[in-house]
C-alpha cells in the first residue's frame, strides 16, 4: 500500500541510492523533477541563442570552430535533459510547448544580450563556470536519469569554461582597448551570473523539499559562495576587476565575503521583464514553426517504414 511504497522511497533516498523511472515516487517528487529538469533543458537550448549570433562574426577560423563546437554541445545537453525528463512521463513536444507558452522558464542569465564578441569569453568563463558549480553536485542527484545526464554535461562544460577563460586571457595580453572590452563585459555579466544560482536560501520556496528529496545536494547560497571562491583567484590571474567592491577574503570562514545581487532585478527578469525575454521566446517559436515540415516528413518516413 501507499505507506509501504513511501517508506521504500524514503529508505532509498535515505541511503543516497537512486530512484529510477520505474520506481514508485511521490507525485510531488515527480512534479519537482519535471519542473527542474525541463527548465534546465530549456536553459541549454535558449542558451544557444546569445552565442549563436557570434558564430558568423568570430575573429578567426579557430575561434569559429571552438564556438560552433560549444553551441552544438549545448544542443546536446538539451537533448540529454529532455530525454531524462521524458522518463517522468512528459513528452518533449509538450515541454517545448510549455517553454514557448511561458508556463516553463529557463535560466535568467540568457535574458541578457551578448553585445560583443568578448562576451563569448565571459559567458564561457562565468556562465559555464557557474553552470559547473551548479551541475557537479547534480551528478549525485537522487533521480537516476538526471544524475547520469550530468556526467557528460559536466565534462563538456569544463571545456566551455576553459575556452572562455583562454579567450579572455588572450585579449588581456592584447591592446588596452581589448583589455577594456574584457572589463566592460565582465562588469555586465558578473552579477547576472551569481543570480543563476537562484534566490537567497531564505527566499527559496523549493530548496528545503528538494534537499530532503536529494534532488539538490547544496543550497543556492552554498553554490553561489563556491562560484565566488573559485572565480576571484581566476579574475586576479586574468587581471580583471570583479564589479563588487565588497569582495574580501574572510579568514574565519575560509571564503570570500561579497555583496548581494540586485534581487529586484532578478525577480523582474524571472517574471519575464529582462532585456531579451521576448526575443528569446520569439526566436524559439519561429524555429519551432519553421520546423513543422521537418517533423511531418520524419513522421511520414517513419510511417512508410512500418508499412514495408
Ligand atoms: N532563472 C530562472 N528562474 C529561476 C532561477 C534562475 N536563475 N533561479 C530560480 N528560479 C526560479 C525557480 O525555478 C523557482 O520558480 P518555479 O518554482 O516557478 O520553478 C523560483 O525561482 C524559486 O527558486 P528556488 O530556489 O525555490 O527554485 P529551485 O529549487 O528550482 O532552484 C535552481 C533554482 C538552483 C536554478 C535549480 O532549479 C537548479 O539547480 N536547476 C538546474 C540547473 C539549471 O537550471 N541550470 C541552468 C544553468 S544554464 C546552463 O546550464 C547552460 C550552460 O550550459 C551555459
Amino acid at each position: 500500500d501507499e505507506a509501504e511504497l513511501l517508506a521504500g522511497f524514503e529508505a532509498t533516498i535515505g541511503h543516497n541510492d537512486r530512484i529510477e523511472p520505474r520506481d514508485w515516487m511521490p507525485e510531488g517528487y515527480r512534479k519537482t523533477l519535471i519542473r527542474q529538469i525541463a527548465q534546465h533543458a530549456h536553459s541549454e537550448i535558449i542558451g544557444m541563442q546569445p552565442e549563436g549570433t557570434w558564430v558568423t562574426r568570430a575573429p578567426s577560423l579557430r575561434r569559429k570552430a571552438i564556438l560552433l563546437a560549444k553551441v552544438q554541445d549545448e544542443a546536446g545537453h538539451g537533448l540529454y535533459l529532455y530525454s531524462a525528463c521524458e522518463t517522468l512521463g512528459v513528452s518533449r513536444d509538450e515541454l517545448t510547448r510549455r517553454l514557448i507558452d511561458g508556463s516553463q522558464k529557463y535560466s535568467s542569465i540568457f535574458n541578457y544580450p551578448a553585445l560583443s564578441y568578448v562576451d563569448v569569453g565571459t559567458i564561457g568563463w562565468l556562465v559555464d563556470g557557474a553552470a559547473i558549480c551548479n551541475q557537479v553536485p547534480l551528478c549525485r542527484t537522487s533521480y537516476g536519469p538526471y544524475g547520469r545526464s550530468m556526467i557528460r554535461i559536466c565534462k563538456e562544460e569544463s571545456f566551455h569554461q576553459r575556452q572562455g577563460f583562454e579567450l579572455l586571457a588572450t585579449m588581456m595580453r592584447g591592446t588596452d582597448e581589448q583589455r577594456a572590452m574584457v572589463q566592460e563585459s565582465v562588469n555586465r555579466f558578473w552579477w547576472p551570473a551569481l543570480m543563476m544560482f537562484g534566490p537567497p536560501d531564505d527566499d527559496s520556496p523549493n530548496s528545503a523539499q528538494s534537499m530532503a528529496w536529494g534532488i539538490k545536494r547544496n543550497t543556492n547560497d552554498e553554490l553561489r559562495q563556491r562560484m565566488v571562491d573559485m572565480t576571484v583567484p581566476q579574475a586576479d590571474a586574468l587581471g580583471v576587476t570583479l564589479p563588487d567592491p565588497s569582495i574580501t577574503w574572510n579568514d574565519e570562514r575560509g571564503s570570500y565575503d561579497f555583496g548581494a545581487p540586485d534581487w529586484e532585478e532578478f525577480w523582474d527578469v524571472v517574471q519575464g521583464n529582462g532585456p531579451c525575454n521576448k526575443q528569446r521566446i520569439d526566436h524559439r517559436k519561429k524555429a519551432y514553426d519553421d520546423g513543422v515540415w521537418v517533423r511531418e516528413a520524419a513522421m511520414a518516413f517513419a510511417a512508410k517504414g512500418t508499412e514495408q
